[in-house]
This record gives C-alpha cells, structure tokens and sequence, in this order.
C-alpha cells in the first residue's frame, strides 16, 4: 500500500489539505485506492516553539519509507526571512534531488479566462521548471552589510547534468503526450554564460527527438506570448526562477492560484505534490480559500502513482464543480473550502459506480 507524507504546512495550506485529504479518505472508500496516509506538522508553530524547521532524518525518512509526499503551502509573518519554509519547501526539493517541478497549465472553463477570445482550446500547455539549481541554489554572501558599501551576491548555478536531465524530461513528456512543440526559454541575451549552456543542451538533446519541434523564446518575449498567444505553446522548459515567475502568470491563465497544482518530481524517487499558492496568511482559517488547487495537486500524485482512473474521477469531479459554480468566491462562485470539498467528494460517491 503506497505510503503518503502530509505535511499541510501554514496558513490555508492546512485548510486545503484538509479537503484533499478528505478527497483521498472518499475514494478509498469507493474505488480500488488505498493509501496510507502520515501526517505531519512541520512548519511555522513547530519552528517558532522548538526551532525545528525539517530534520535530515525526516528527509531520510521521506525518501526511504514514503511513496510520496503532499504538502500544503508554507510561509508565516512571524518568520519574516522565511527560515522554516526554505528549510521545508527547498531543503526537501534540494535534498531528494526533485529536479522536475511540473506545473500544468489548463484552463477547465472558458468563464475563468482572463484573456478576451481565449478559451480551453487555447489556454492548454505544460511547463518543466528546474527545480534544483540556478539562483535557487542559495550560493552567495555580503559584505559590510548595513552600511553604504555593502555588498550582496547572489550567484546562478547551472550545472550540465542539471540543465540535460530537465530539458530531456521535457521531450520525454512531450513525446508521451504527443506533444508537437517543446519551447525552451532562457535570458541569454544578458545572462550569457548560463544562456550558452541552456540552449546548446536543449539543441544537442532535440537531436534525439526529431519529431518534436523546437523553439527558443527568451523570457520577456515568453511571457509577452504567453497573454497575447497561450495557444502558441505545449511545452515550456526553463529555469528555476523563470519558471517560478511563469507559473503564476500560468495559475492566472487557468483561473488563478487557487487551481493551480504542481509536482516535485525525482523520476527515480519519491516525489513530493503542492499547489502552486503560498499560504496566503490573510485568509488562513476563514473556510474561503480555494481548495481545487491542492485537489488536482493530490490528482496528480494518484496519477503519479499509477491510479490512472482515480485520478480521473477527481478530474472530472473538479470539472463539474467549476463548471456549476460549486467553488469559493476566488472563482465566482460562493461555498467555503469545506464545502468544495464536500461537493467533490459527493461528485466521486456519484460517479465512482
Ligand atoms: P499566496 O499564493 O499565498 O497568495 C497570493 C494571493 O493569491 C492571495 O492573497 C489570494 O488572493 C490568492 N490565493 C492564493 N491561493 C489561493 C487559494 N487557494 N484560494 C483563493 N485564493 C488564493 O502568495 P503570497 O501572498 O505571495 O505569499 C504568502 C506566503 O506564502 C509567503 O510567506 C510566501 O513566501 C509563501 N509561499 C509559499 C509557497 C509554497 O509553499 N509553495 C508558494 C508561494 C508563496
Ligand atoms: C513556489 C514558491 C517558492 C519558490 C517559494 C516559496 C520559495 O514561490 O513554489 O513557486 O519560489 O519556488
Ligand atoms: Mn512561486
């Protein structure tokens, strides 16, 4: 039986992994699923009371005795340099080397795009981000820091095998899913060193995949594209950062935060799920954040998993829920977490069959 680590995190992650757990919890009980699932409380209380953010041994522990691991959003003002959550959030990315992050972008119902004519048809494509490198790799340091000659440097790390293994997962995905373009993106207009390395990878490697084709977009024209022509795109890989700053723009594109989900992927180890929002500390306990997100967060680690059909149930059950109104105010319509996630819930009871 495949073992889950849950962390829910802070803020409304905890609201919203409450109902993808409670979602996980309905299709054990109606279809083939069984998971266990191990929660556990990293995150702001326990760092602020004991100062433990994520232990090694966890992290050990996560990636030896665990299928997987869901986790909800991390973040608190009272930790305003973030010390927990990059201990938490990047120590278990760095550390069970996640080096795909996956972030679909699907808009489910026209209503919820933001760009006048562009529908589900168009607003449809996938983003690989870097997940282990670039300026994420926390190389650097000041000097004579508060006075009027400080210094900081923050440096970029991109290694060969690094940059290779995520742009090969990226046509491997695209030649999966018959994808028929694969755009890699970068800023080598100013960045270079880094540029160089990207996009002589990404063409040495789509020698390999010759049916899929292969464009180049450096990041401001990207994302320019991405609101004057989403349809132009499948497949985007790119860097840590470009990715992170894309993504959101690509939750926007879907229909906001509250629906975007994502995936840390190690293909060779365990993997760990989160939705692409943060935990939004204004709305933590106020039963009004979006829930969706870190549903489809937890359908994709079923599919992940190899629960093909559950995983599609969830899918469509998420469907309906937009498409019907059943959802928080963030899409239009005027439930609560709980209840969302209630109506999916009984949406699965109905169709599971
Ligand atoms: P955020 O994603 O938490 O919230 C930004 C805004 O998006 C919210 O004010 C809200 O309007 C909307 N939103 C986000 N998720 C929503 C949901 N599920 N339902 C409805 N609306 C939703 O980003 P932020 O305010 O920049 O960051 C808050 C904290 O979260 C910070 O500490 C930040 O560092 C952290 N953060 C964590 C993660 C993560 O854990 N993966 C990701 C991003 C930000
Ligand atoms: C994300 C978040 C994180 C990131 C932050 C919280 C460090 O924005 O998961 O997209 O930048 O990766
Ligand atoms: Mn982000």
């Amino acid at each position: 039986m495949p073992r889950i680590a849950v962390v829910p995190g802070d803020g409304i992650g905890i609201d919203v992994t409450r109902e993808a757990v409670k979602v996980l919890e309905k299709l054990s009980e109606i279809s083939k699923l069984k998971l266990e699932l191990v929660h556990f409380d990293y995150g702001a209380d326990k760092y602020l009371k004991t100062g433990i953010s994520l232990p090694d041994e966890a992290i050990e522990d996560f990636g030896k005795n665990y299928d997987a691991i869901f986790m909800g959003a991390l973040g608190d003002p009272r930790i305003p340099d973030m010390a927990h959550a990059k201990d938490i959030l990047l120590g278990a990315r760095f550390k069970l080397d996640l080096y795909v992050n996956f972030r679909p972008v699907r808009l489910l119902d026209e209503r919820l795009s933001p760009l006048r004519g562009k529908g589900v048809k168009e607003i449809d494509f996938v983003v690989f981000r870097e997940n282990t490198e670039g300026i994420y790799a926390g190389i650097g340091g000041n000097i004579k820091k508060g006075t009027p000659d400080e210094v900081a440097i923050q440096e970029s790390l991109n290694t060969r095998k690094g940059v290779e293994r995520i742009i090969r997962y990226a046509f491997e995905h695209a030649k999966k899913f018959n994808l028929p373009k694969l755009t890699m993106s970068d800023k080598g207009n100013a960045m270079q060193f880094e540029g160089d390395l990207w996009l002589r990878t990404f063409e040495e490697v789509g020698e390999e995949y010759p049916d899929i084709e292969k464009e180049h977009m450096y990041i401001d024209a990207l994302v320019m594209q991405l609101v004057k022509n989403p349809e132009r795109f499948n497949a985007i890989v790119t860097c840590n950062m470009f990715g992170d700053i894309v993504t959101d723009l690509g939750g926007i594109l879907q229909g906001g935060l509250g629906i975007a989900a994502s995936g840390n992927i190690n293909p060779e180890g365990v993997s760990m799920f989160e939705p692409v929002h943060g935990s939004a500390p204004k709305y933590a306990g106020t039963n009004t954040a979006n829930p969706i997100a870190a549903i489809l967060t937890a359908q994709m680690m079923l599919d992940h998993l190899g629960y093909a059909r559950e995983a599609e149930l969830v899918m469509k059950a998420v469907t309906k829920a937009i498409r019907t109104d059943n959802s928080t105010r963030d899409l239009g319509g005027k439930l609560g977490t709980r209840e969302v996630g209630d109506y999916i819930c009984s949406e699965l009871e109905r169709t599971a069959g």
